[in-house]
Parts: structure tokens; C-alpha cells; sequence
């Protein structure tokens, strides 16, 4: 029950290493430790002003402090996760992109319901080395409040530059943001990474086997920073907007002491806050919380077990054990504050009726032959003996899988053949989900990442509206988006 007894162990020097590999040392327990309790920091935000946010993104790897000591990392303006960017519906959204990485980058917005063709939320551009590219984004008037994110998505590399700490979050504000709850409350936000702590480069090799079960790192930080104490105040309201960044590690967030209240998911707000004892983050998803802390001590924000299965041969994951994410620290005592009554419009989470419907499958299967026209990692993958696949497909850039008309409403049925989960994701067009093979509850809510466990399958609603244009769905362990697990569809 101890929050800390699998936590991190120290050695002479400062070094941490991650419990479970053996080692020397003593337990670090945090506050009241010879160790200072790492800093909670924020990413620098950006807000835009006069319906416009310009924003220039040097790309470059960089020393950052994690909080012990410092690591090597890909960064967006020398920080990860980079800049946070707090826009509003109908801002135009301009980022510049300039690349000192080393290899070829580009830039994604994930969940913004924005246009995937020019230079917009278009993963077909590339950004070369030494060279700069300007973004434009123009977000809908109509577009939903909630916590987007951006990151590199160029096929073969996304997995290590999104390791090597390449993200930063996107908020989209609107009058839901104004209700007097939210405004009283303290707002936060939780980037969930977990990188391999390095002084070079090499972190950020991995093997095939680590690649086919998705890699995950030695640490979890939030905001870059390992185990920070976020220090709070009792009868007031704190709303966290969590990111999980990382490439595949899922976590099942709880707050030791405390419910959780649900008021966002990926792409959206919920009707009225949702109380939750936990709730799961695969790759890719976001979740916004409130949390009324009434009573003064110091409590784990954890991740709890959770098993996204595996390749078999005894591979496990980091998912599967109970990790301290960070202490919550509330000072006072005070009764609990209220929640905010009502949040988005019932109409805004209205789904239309279903005009069409399809199904994928998502597979790992064997064999596969070498050299039918897929990229290199895929023929990798291959000649290993496995392929990842929807519908039997390798990602072909050359191949359009899906061709649709706009104003279609889609139920997808996505079907899981593997034994190991995987989170699904479309650009461009939320969705919601309206039905599961697990039999779990289904909150309503706008979604653009869902997990699809291991056998099973979950059926997503898409209203193919407004905005038309060729784009990608996905894996969102980001290896196997790499290996090949990703399609195109073609919106006209
Ligand atoms: Cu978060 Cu296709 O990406
Ligand atoms: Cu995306
Ligand atoms: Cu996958």
C-alpha cells in the first residue's frame, strides 16, 4: 500500500536508477529525503491575440534537467515537452518550423480539426535538416475546447523523435473555459513521458524486439521533471489537462485519496463532470480533471498496473507496474470546493445517425514479403517474420486505402486480432465511441485516440464533415505506426 515501495533508488552520486534492476542503494522517499523533491514546472505558453498566435519552433536535441540531474533530448525551443500554444476557435495558428536536428522532422496537430492538405496539419510535408517551413493553421470557428498536441510524424522516425521528447500541447479555449468553477480553479498541465535518461544520442536506440513491442523508458516524467510534488491548496478546485506523450507506455492515473472528475477527452468537453476512481491513457489520448482536495497530507499521483499484452516470449511492459507519477501535497483543511455543474452543450455531443460503415482489422501476422514497395522499416519488420497491419496492408504513402465523400457519418468497427492492445487514431475527423466488445462503460465525448484491446474491438462513430482532404489513421504506439501500422483515406 506504501505509495513509494516501488519507487526509484538511489545511488552514491546522484544517479537514479529505476527499481527492479538490481542494484545499490537506499529507497528515495521523496519528501523528508536528504533528496529535494523535484520542482512541478510548466511549459512556457504562448497565447494568441487579436484572432492570431505566431509561433517560431527551433527544433534541436539539447541537455535538459529532469530534476536529479540532466539528460540529452530532442526539444522545441531548448524545452520538452516545448511551448505550450492557447489559442481560440477561429485563430489562425502559424507555426514556423526550423530544424537543427540532425535528420529530416516535420509537424503534426494532433485532434485539431483543421485542414490536412498544403502546408497545414499535412504529415506528407517534410522539413529537411537546416531548413524551416512555415505552418498555417486555421481553426474553425466552431472548433471544440480541449487539450490537443503537436509532434513529429514523419513515417520511419516518429517513435524515437517523439521519444527523444518532440511534443508540446495545444489548448483550444472557448466560453465553456469561463465557467466560474474552471476560473477559480488552478489549472495545470501533465505531459506524461518516459524517456531512456542518457547523456547522448544512444538513448535512443532500441531493438527490433523493443520497436515490435513498442518502447518504453527507464523514468516517467511529468513535464519533463521526475517526481515532482505539486503543492495545493485545500477547498479549491484543480483541473489538470494530461497528455500522454509517451511513444507506448499506457498509464491507469489515480489519485491516492481521491476521485477524479472527467471533464474532457481527447477532442472535447463532457456534458457534466464524470467521476472516475481511474482512468486509462493509452498513447496519443488526453483526459481533463478536477480534483477537490480537502484534507492536508501528501498524496501519490500513481500509475496503476496495467497489462497492454505483449509479443509473447516473455516481454513485459512498464505498464504493468504501479509507478509514482508525482506527490500531491494539499495544504489546510477546507471542504471540498464544487464542481461546475454543467460543461458542454448536450447538441455539441449529439451524434448524428450513421450513413455508411466499415470495419478494419488490425493485425500482427507473419510473414510478408520483402520488397513489395513499403518503406524500409516495414520491409524491416518483414524480414523479421511479422508485419503490422490494418487490413492486411503495410503503410504505402503511394496507396490511398480509404476513398469517402464528405458529409458521410462512418461507423468503423475496429477489429483486434493481436495479442497485445492497440490505440487507434484518425486525424482530422473526432469521433465517438458507440460501442465495445469489453462490455466497459462508454462515456460520451468527442475522441480521436481509442484503445483497442487485445481481441477485442470497439466501434467509433465519424462525421466526415467540413473539412475534406488525404490524411492517415494509426497505431499510436508509435513503433508500430513506424513498422507499418497506419492507412491513408481520402476525403473528397
Ligand atoms: Cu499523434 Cu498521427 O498522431
Ligand atoms: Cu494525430
Ligand atoms: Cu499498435
Amino acid at each position: 500500500m506504501g505509495p513509494t515501495r516501488r519507487e526509484f533508488l538511489r545511488i552514491a552520486g546522484g544517479a537514479l536508477v529505476v527499481s527492479g534492476v538490481a542494484s545499490v542503494g537506499r529507497r528515495f522517499e521523496g519528501l523528508g529525503s536528504a533528496e529535494p523533491a523535484a520542482r512541478f514546472t510548466q511549459p512556457e505558453v504562448l497565447t494568441s491575440a487579436n484572432g492570431r498566435l505566431d509561433v517560431e519552433l527551433v527544433v534541436a536535441p539539447a541537455k535538459v534537467p529532469f530534476g536529479p540531474g540532466t539528460r540529452f533530448a530532442y526539444t522545441y525551443n531548448g524545452t520538452t515537452p516545448g511551448p505550450t500554444l492557447r489559442v481560440r476557435p477561429g485563430d489562425v495558428l502559424s507555426i514556423t518550423l526550423e530544424n537543427r536536428l540532425g535528420e529530416t522532422t516535420n509537424l503534426h496537430t494532433h485532434g485539431l480539426h483543421v485542414s490536412p492538405s498544403g502546408v497545414a496539419d499535412n504529415i506528407f510535408v517534410s522539413v529537411p535538416d537546416h531548413d524551416r517551413r512555415t505552418y498555417t493553421y486555421e481553426i474553425p470557428a466552431d472548433h471544440r475546447s480541449g487539450t490537443f498536441w503537436y509532434h513529429p510524424h514523419r513515417h520511419g522516425t516518429v517513435a524515437r523523435q517523439v521519444f527523444g521528447g518532440l511534443a508540446g500541447v495545444i489548448v483550444v479555449e472557448d466560453t465553456i473555459d469561463a465557467a466560474p468553477e474552471l476560473v477559480g480553479a488552478t489549472e495545470r498541465l501533465l505531459v506524461l513521458s518516459d524517456p531512456v535518461i542518457g547523456s547522448s544520442s544512444a538513448v535512443l536506440d532500441v531493438s527490433m524486439m523493443q520497436e515490435m513491442q513498442g518502447r518504453e523508458g527507464d523514468r516517467v516524467l511529468v513535464n519533463g521533471v521526475a517526481q515532482p510534488t505539486i503543492s495545493v491548496q485545500a477547498g479549491t478546485l484543480e483541473h489538470w489537462r494530461v497528455l500522454n506523450a509517451s511513444s507506448s507506455r499506457y498509464y491507469r492515473l489515480a489519485l491516492k485519496g481521491h476521485s477524479l472528475h472527467m471533464i474532457g477527452t481527447d477532442s472535447g468537453r463532457l456534458a457534466t463532470p464524470v467521476a472516475v476512481t481511474d482512468v486509462l491513457l493509452a498513447p496519443g489520448e488526453r483526459v481533463e480533471l478536477l480534483a477537490a482536495p480537502s484534507k492536508a497530507g501528501s498524496y501519490a499521483l500513481r500509475s496503476l498496473p496495467y497489462d497492454r499484452g505483449g509479443m509473447g516470449m516473455g516481454s513485459s511492459s512498464g505498464s504493468s507496474r504501479r509507478t509514482t507519477l508525482a506527490r500531491v501535497v494539499v495544504n489546510g483543511d477546507a471542504p471540498a470546493a464544487g464542481m461546475p455543474p454543467s460543461l458542454a452543450a448536450p447538441t455539441s455531443l449529439a451524434l448524428p445517425d450513421a450513413t455508411s460503415r466499415r470495419e478494419l482489422v488490425l493485425a500482427m501476422g507473419m510473414g510478408g514479403s520483402m520488397g513489395d514497395g513499403n518503406s524500409g522499416t516495414s520491409n524491416r519488420a518483414q524480414g523479421m517474420g511479422r508485419t503490422f497491419t490494418i487490413d492486411g496492408e503495410s503503410f504505402d504513402a503511394s496507396r490511398t486505402d480509404i476513398v469517402t465523400a464528405l458529409g458521410r457519418v462512418e461507423d468503423w468497427t475496429l477489429t483486434n486480432t493481436s495479442p497485445m492492445d492497440h490505440p487507434f487514431h484518425l486525424h482530422v475527423w473526432p469521433f465517438q465511441i458507440v460501442a465495445r466488445s469489453d462490455g466497459k462503460a462508454i462515456t460520451p465525448g468527442w475522441k480521436d485516440t481509442v484503445n483497442v484491446p487485445a481481441g477485442g474491438s470497439v466501434t467509433v462513430r465519424i462525421p466526415l464533415t467540413e473539412i475534406s482532404g488525404r490524411t492517415v489513421y494509426h497505431c499510436h504506439i508509435l513503433d508500430h505506426e513506424d513498422l507499418g501500422m497506419m492507412g491513408i483515406i481520402d476525403v473528397r
